[in-house]
This record gives C-alpha cells, sequence and structure tokens, in this order.
C-alpha cells in the first residue's frame, strides 16, 4: 500500500473508531463551540504548517477537503456534533474542538439556591437538566469583586435519570455585616456528546436565606422554649431571627403567635412546634422544628399559610 492509501484509510477508519470510544471525556473539555440548530461555523487550525488534515466525526456538514487550515461547518445538524481534530500530517494534535447544539430554550435550568445563613460558606442549589444519556455537568458562584471562582464539576451516567441536579457552591468571599452591592451569579452548564445547557441566576443573599429550624425545643404544662439553630450567623443580637409558635390547645382550637423570645407561657396547650425566619428582612420561613407532642395530635397546616 502506498502513502495515499494509508491515509485515505485513516480518514474512513478512525471516524468509525471514534464513534466506538466513550463519547464524552471525563473532564469538562476545554474548547468547545456551542452553536445553534442549522448555524455554520469555521473552525481554525493555527499551526505552522498549512499542510494538516482534520478527524471529523461526520462529513455530513462539510462540503470541502479535509486538508485545509479553516473548515468551515454549515447547517449544523445533531449528525455533525462532536469532537473536530485537526493534525499535522505527521499526526501531531494541533487543536481539538467539541462542536455541541445549543438548546436556546433551556436559559434558565430552574436554577434555584439558598443559604442557612448569611455567614454560610456554601450555597446549596439545585437545577433542572432535562438530557438524558452521559452528561457533564458544572456549575460556579462568582460575585463580581471576587472574579476567579472554580468550577464545580459533576458527572452522570446514563444510568442516572434524576434531572434534578443538587450541589453545593463555595460562596466567593463577602462580609456578611455589610450590605452586598453586587449580586452572586450562579452559572450552570450542561453537555452531552451532542448537547450544550446553559443557565444564569443572580442573587442577593438577603432574598434567599433560609434558618435552618430552631434546635432544643422543650416543652412542659406551662411553657415551651427553644435555640437558635446552630448554622445561623452569629452573634444572634446581630442576626436575630423571629419565632412563629404554633399551638394546639386541649379542645383542637390552634393559634399562632410571633415570639422573639426563645421562650413563651402557655396553659391548656397539647401540642407546639416552631419555626423562625430573620426578624429584620423578610426571608422565607425555616421548616418547622419536629412538633413537640404530648399526646396524639396533627396540626392544621392551613391556618399557617
Ligand atoms: C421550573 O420552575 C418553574 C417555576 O418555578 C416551574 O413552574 C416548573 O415546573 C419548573 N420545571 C421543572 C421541570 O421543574
Ligand atoms: C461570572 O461568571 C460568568 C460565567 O463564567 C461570566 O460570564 C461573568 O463575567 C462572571 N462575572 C464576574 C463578575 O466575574
Ligand atoms: C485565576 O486563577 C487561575 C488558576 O487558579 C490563575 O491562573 C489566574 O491567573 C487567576 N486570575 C485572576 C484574575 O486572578
Ligand atoms: C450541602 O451542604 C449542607 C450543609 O452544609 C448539607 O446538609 C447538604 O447535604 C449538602 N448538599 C450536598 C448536595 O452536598
Ligand atoms: C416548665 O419549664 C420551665 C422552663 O424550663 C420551668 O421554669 C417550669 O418550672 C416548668 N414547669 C413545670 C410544670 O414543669
Ligand atoms: C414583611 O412582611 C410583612 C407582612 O407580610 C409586612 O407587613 C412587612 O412590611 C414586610 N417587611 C419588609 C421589610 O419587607
Amino acid at each position: 500500500m502506498n502513502v495515499q492509501v494509508l491515509r485515505v484509510m485513516f480518514f474512513l477508519v478512525i471516524p468509525a473508531l471514534w464513534s466506538y470510544l466513550p463519547s464524552i471525556s471525563a473532564f469538562w473539555p476545554e474548547k468547545y463551540v456551542p452553536v445553534l440548530d442549522s448555524d455554520s461555523l469555521t473552525l481554525h487550525c493555527d499551526s505552522y504548517t498549512s499542510n494538516v488534515q482534520w478527524m471529523v466525526p461526520s462529513n455530513e456538514c462539510l462540503s470541502q477537503s479535509l486538508h485545509s487550515s479553516t473548515l468551515l461547518l454549515s447547517d449544523i445538524s445533531y449528525h455533525c456534533t462532536g469532537l473536530y481534530t485537526c493534525l499535522t500530517m505527521d499526526e501531531v494534535q494541533v487543536t481539538s474542538t467539541h462542536v455541541l447544539i445549543r438548546d436556546s430554550d433551556n436559559e434558565h435550568l430552574n436554577i434555584s439556591c439558598f443559604m442557612d445563613s448569611y455567614s454560610s460558606p456554601v450555597l446549596q442549589c439545585s437545577a433542572y437538566i432535562p438530557i438524558s444519556g452521559d452528561r457533564l455537568v458544572r456549575a460556579k458562584a462568582n460575585i463580581s469583586s471576587a472574579a476567579n471562582t472554580t468550577w464545580l464539576e459533576m458527572k452522570f451516567t446514563d444510568n442516572n435519570k434524576e434531572s434534578l441536579v443538587r450541589f453545593n457552591l463555595s460562596v466567593p468571599k463577602w462580609c456578611p455585616y455589610e450590605e452586598q452591592e453586587n449580586p452572586i451569579v450562579v452559572t450552570v452548564e450542561a453537555m452531552t456528546d451532542s448537547q450544550y445547557m446553559h443557565g444564569q441566576r443572580a442573587y442577593y443573599i438577603r432574598d434567599i436565606v433560609v434558618p435552618g429550624a430552631p434546635e432544643h425545643v422543650i416543652v412542659n404544662k406551662t411553657s415551651g422554649s427553644w435555640k437558635y439553630p446552630s448554622t445561623w450567623a452569629k452573634p444572634s443580637s446581630f442576626f436575630p431571627l423571629l419565632f412563629q409558635v404554633h399551638l394546639q390547645y386541649k379542645d383542637h382550637s390552634e393559634g399562632l403567635v410571633l415570639q422573639n423570645r426563645m421562650m413563651m407561657s402557655f396553659t391548656n396547650v397539647k401540642c407546639m412546634r416552631v419555626r423562625c425566619r430573620d426578624m429584620y428582612y423578610n426571608s422565607s420561613w425555616s421548616v418547622w422544628a419536629s412538633p413537640v407532642i404530648r399526646s396524639r395530635c396533627s396540626f392544621k397546616n392551613d391556618i399557617t399559610k
């Protein structure tokens, strides 16, 4: 066989082998280009020699030779997504780019985050990633004053069908005593071997603080008491909480009481439960601390709405 025949075989055989290899890399690729369905794209191979060759996942979006320093892809569809690699004639890799179809209908990914305290080092987040197959997800939280934050990378296999992804992001350093001037921007990206998704949400921490439930709840016949959640920012004089106490009386009637102290006195109470929120800023209520039950009871949840 002469060299030319070998080259032809190289281009016929390698792309076929390529598709049997694991379709998505273990790490988020360094170079990737999301395009919209039916877009065009030009890939450049900046080699010291103009004598180059491309390894492509499919010829479907190409109408040119694979021996050119620029490669024009047109009318891109899912058939031509994948890894485009440029090699010199002696097979040294010059560049390698993932071409992916961007899903423009999913720019939000239902990103939802909260913090259990102003001083918490983590944002607890979830995102809805409506794609299946092997997929990579990465997320980060950045704030303009601290530009350098690293990505949290996650990998899911086809066996994991769960679309809701939960993750904790470390929060860029900021001072909980000061008014937050710039929002924290949470960015989530996801990809398979052919698809790409992107979502972003901006948050002021005061809007997403949800305290943990009150702790050490104790009830006797005449009073109930509780303590601040241990995760809450200290000192509590600077970050006071407001408590809501839900009482059920012996005659089965119920009542709600707002309380800023950590105890209250009562009579004829059968059950009590308590939750909390920031006193100065209308944060969400915490979940209820487990009800303290002295005899069988269940609360009417609708009175707390
Ligand atoms: C995304 O969030 C919106 C609004 O919060 C909700 O109506 C919708 O059901 C969510 N979608 C999914 C798939 O969770
Ligand atoms: C935060 O990260 C996003 C996504 O990488 C980037 O577009 C944005 O410019 C960053 N913002 C700041 C303030 O660093
Ligand atoms: C961000 O971090 C990377 C690696 O940790 C570093 O190479 C880069 O210089 C940093 N950029 C800034 C603006 O601090
Ligand atoms: C996030 O952090 C919280 C508290 O630090 C922890 O309870 C939770 O399990 C963590 N979630 C994930 C997905 O790691
Ligand atoms: C109930 O608890 C409070 C505070 O812990 C205590 O002062 C009170 O004496 C107790 N009452 C009874 C009847 O045990
Ligand atoms: C908090 O909510 C209450 C009742 O919903 C309202 O009266 C009050 O003005 C709100 N305060 C702030 C700071 O938004």
